[in-house]
């Protein structure tokens, strides 16, 4: 097997995945900016057994891209070794199981993080998939998640479990997301935890590549954080909304001690770039997809609420032009 993971300079720096933020644009303009690795929006394993062509379409990424994790999801695990080699196929470099998802579609069935109430599809998922494919297969979850209130028996599980009923698996990478279920997004990481979960996982997968995610991160705050939990590397989420460069940046504070902030034009090159990009493989009916984005690129500037006004409407790159190029 071609595991990309282990040639990688640690510490390693990739996107983790988001649906609707991380398509083929956004992993380009990441990937410009240094990211390592980039990952996909998760894409539902029943979709892609269903043949769905909105589904397929998730999969198409540039060769500039790589290395690129397609992130999967689903409850049944009888249909991850189909999607598993579905996906294998378009070329891409890795697959990423998807256990830490809490939103109510997901998770209030089942899926995502409430997977780990029931650890034996949990392994049954990752034994089916590794077996499956000739690819690195990873796993994201979260710390835990509590016992169901009025459900002791239900009990509290945790990313220890979770290892423990994967144990001898071939996993070839955890990213661990620093929160638990019950307060998903919100406040700090838990640390410890990360760096105890990383001692487990090391244990348990000496070549394995762990990856720690969560909270708003800067330059400093990621180098720290890489220090006291002692992990390989750091997934990426909502610090890089309308920043990408902190990939650079985070990149150049290692190797020399400094870094520099980003200048206006730059940002709006990057800015235009990505409306370009996103323009390309996208149509025209999901540009508007950009709007968000451009909103977080012009967070911080003093007219800010006035483009802000402009920039929701903007329906081409062209027009994303017209607005940012005149602005010093
Ligand atoms: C809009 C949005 C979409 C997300 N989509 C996914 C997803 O598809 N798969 C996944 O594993 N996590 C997903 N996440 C969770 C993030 O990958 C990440 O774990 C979380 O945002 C915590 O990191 P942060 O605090 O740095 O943002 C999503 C989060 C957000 C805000």
């Amino acid at each position: 097997m071609k595991n990309f993971w282990q040639k990688l300079t640690k510490p390693i720096l990739t996107t983790t995945p988001m649906a609707g933020i991380t398509d083929s644009a956004w992993r380009q303009i990441c990937k410009s900016w240094g990211a390592d690795v980039v990952h996909t929006e998760f894409v539902s394993v029943d979709a892609l057994c269903h043949n769905s062509a909105k589904t397929m379409a998730m999969l198409a990424y540039q060769a500039s891209e790589q290395p690129v994790v397609v992130q999967i999801f689903g409850k049944n695990a009888e249909l991850y070794p189909q999607a598993a080699k579905i996906v294998a196929k378009t070329g891409i470099a890795g697959i990423d199981i998807n256990f830490g998802c809490p939103a109510k579609k997901v998770a209030g069935h089942g899926g995502g993080i409430c997977l780990l109430r029931d650890l034996k599809i949990v392994r049954d998922i990752v034994a089916k998939t590794t077996a499956a494919v000739d690819l690195p297969v990873s796993v994201k979850t979260r710390i835990g998640l509590r016992k169901i209130q009025g459900q002791p028996e239900s009990g509290n599980i945790s990313v220890f479990d979770f290892m423990d009923a994967l144990k001898d698996l071939p996993l070839a990478a955890l990213i661990l997301h620093g929160r638990n279920y019950e307060v998903p997004f919100t406040g700090p990481v838990d640390l410890d935890m990360l760096k105890e979960a990383g001692e487990k996982f090391k244990s348990l997968w000496p070549q394995g590549i762990y990856l720690i995610n969560g909270s708003f991160q800067t330059v400093e705050s990621v180098v720290a954080d890489l220090k006291y939990t002692q992990a390989d590397g750091i997934a990426l989420s909502r610090s890089l909304y309308g920043r990408p460069w902190l990939f650079k940046q985070i990149k150049d504070y290692i190797q020399t001690g400094h870094y520099q902030e980003v200048d206006w034009p730059t940002i709006k090159e990057t800015a235009i770039r990505h409306a370009e990009l996103l323009w390309q493989s996208k149509n025209e009916k999901t540009f508007v997809e950009m709007r968000k984005h451009l909103l977080f690129y012009v967070k911080g500037r003093s007219d800010a609420s006035e483009l802000r006004k402009k920039l929701v409407n903007v329906t081409s790159p062209k027009e994303v032009a017209k607005i940012l190029n005149p602005l010093t």
